[in-house]
């Protein structure tokens, strides 16, 4: 199968949807693969490296689609990408359908197989290419929160791990899912003294298993709440319920329960945010401060560490982009459940519910549009 890797045009995306490294996998299975120049520059991989890795090299993104079986991409694409789309052409990507009724038509019109990296699921319901992404926000949140501590950027001025003789930085988790568990973990590598929390009873066993001694779990409810955030230097929102806002655990009236020059950082912003007072912000303007809480709430952390990113995810995405690659996208779903539920648009059909049923448009069975598909061939 051809496989074609773009430049991400989407504003401030530096991740590139296949490494060096994976252009040598694919290669040694049989597949040539057409990286735009470019490509991979804002994550540190050259073009010299991919050719080196044995891709060819395409000046424009005309040429990448044109020439493509397989594009594998980092975002859903932008409309001015629309137009390049061909019909069979299968699209390995983030799509988030549900939030772009523009995007969702466009597929559908195009013709195209549009695998979404946010729906391929585990039979444990865990998403696996959604994980590479909560780790690296998970881990930074901590290293944004430690930096906005400090005075110069209008923190409490307090160093996270202390110092012999001076006690460290109090550290609040709310939500012990994998951005909690690797924001819990960081912190607890640099010394603060950590709770956690959780509804999950479960979950807390489990953490309270694995975590080191100055991490401790406690049952998320409004009561501990509200004492633990009298207490905490800084504060990580790492909240989900699936499918649905993030709860408000911490509401604006709450702030005046904390110290002046507390951080908060609310990583889970992109669905609400669980403290109300943040609103999404960027890389360029990342914090602003209301009652003296300074308030860090980047929507895209990951997109501040491209490298690391990159990595993450195109380690998640290989093994299923092989599979794609080696059996074609209708043996590959029909073989491996993970990737089936990955399957959003095919061949002008929705076959995805949440899809449907967020633009009110017809749904197909994904087994139904699968088997008339092998039946064709
Ligand atoms: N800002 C970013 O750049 C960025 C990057 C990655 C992920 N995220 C977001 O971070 C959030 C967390 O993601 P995740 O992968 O850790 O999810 P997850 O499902 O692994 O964990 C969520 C945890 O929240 C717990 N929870 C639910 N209700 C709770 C409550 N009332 N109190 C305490 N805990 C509660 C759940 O039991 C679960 O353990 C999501 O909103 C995700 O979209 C943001």
């Amino acid at each position: 199968m051809i496989i074609g890797i773009p430049k991400e045009i989407k504003n401030n995306e530096n991740r590139v949807a296949l490494t060096p490294a994976g252009v040598a996998e694919f290669k040694k299975q049989g597949h040539p693969v057409y990286v735009q120049m470019g490509a991979g520059e804002n994550s540190g991989f050259t073009d010299e490296a991919y050719k080196i890795a044995g891709a060819e090299l395409l000046p424009t993104i005309e040429d990448v689609y044109s020439i493509a079986e397989m594009i594998i991409k980092v975002k859903e694409p932008i409309a001015s990408e629309y137009p390049l789309i061909k019909k069979d052409q299968l699209l390995f990507t983030y799509f988030h359908f549900a939030s772009s009724e523009p995007l969702t038509h466009a597929m559908i019109e195009c013709g195209a197989v549009c695998l979404a990296y946010e729906t391929v699921e585990k039979t444990d319901r865990s998403l696996p290419l959604l994980v590479p992404m909560s780790e690296v926000a998970g881990r930074m949140a901590i290293q944004e929160g430690a930096k906005y501590l400090e005075k110069p950027l209008k923190g409490k001025g307090i160093l996270l791990g202390g110092v012999p003789g001076v006690p460290p930085a109090k550290v609040l988790v709310l939500g012990g899912g994998i951005v909690g568990t690797q924001a819990a973990k960081m912190a607890a590598g640099f010394g603060a003294s950590v709770v956690i929390m959780d509804v999950s009873l479960a979950r807390l066993r489990h953490l309270s298993d694995i975590m080191p001694a100055n991490v401790i779990t406690v049952m998320s409810n409004h009561y501990n709440i509200r004492e633990a955030i009298a207490e905490a230097d800084l504060v990580i929102g790492a909240v989900l319920i699936p499918g649905a806002k993030a709860p408000h655990l911490i509401s604006r009236e709450m702030l005046k329960l904390m110290s002046p020059g507390t951080v908060v950082v609310d990583v889970a912003v992109d669905q609400g945010g669980c403290i109300e007072t943040c609103t999404p912000t960027t890389h360029e303007n990342p914090t602003f401060i209301i009652d003296d809480i300074v308030h860090y709430c980047v929507a895209n952390m990951p997109g501040a560490v491209p490298y690391t990113s990159t990595l993450a995810l195109t380690n998640a995405t290989l093994p299923y982009a092989l599979q794609l690659a080696n059996k074609g996208w209708k043996k590959a779903c029909a073989d491996n459940e993970e990737l089936k539920k990955g399957l959003n648009v095919a061949n002008g059909k929705i076959v995805y519910k949440g899809v449907s049923d967020a633009w009110g448009l017809p749904f197909n069975e994904v087994e139904t549009v699968l088997q008339s598909e092998l039946q064709l061939n």
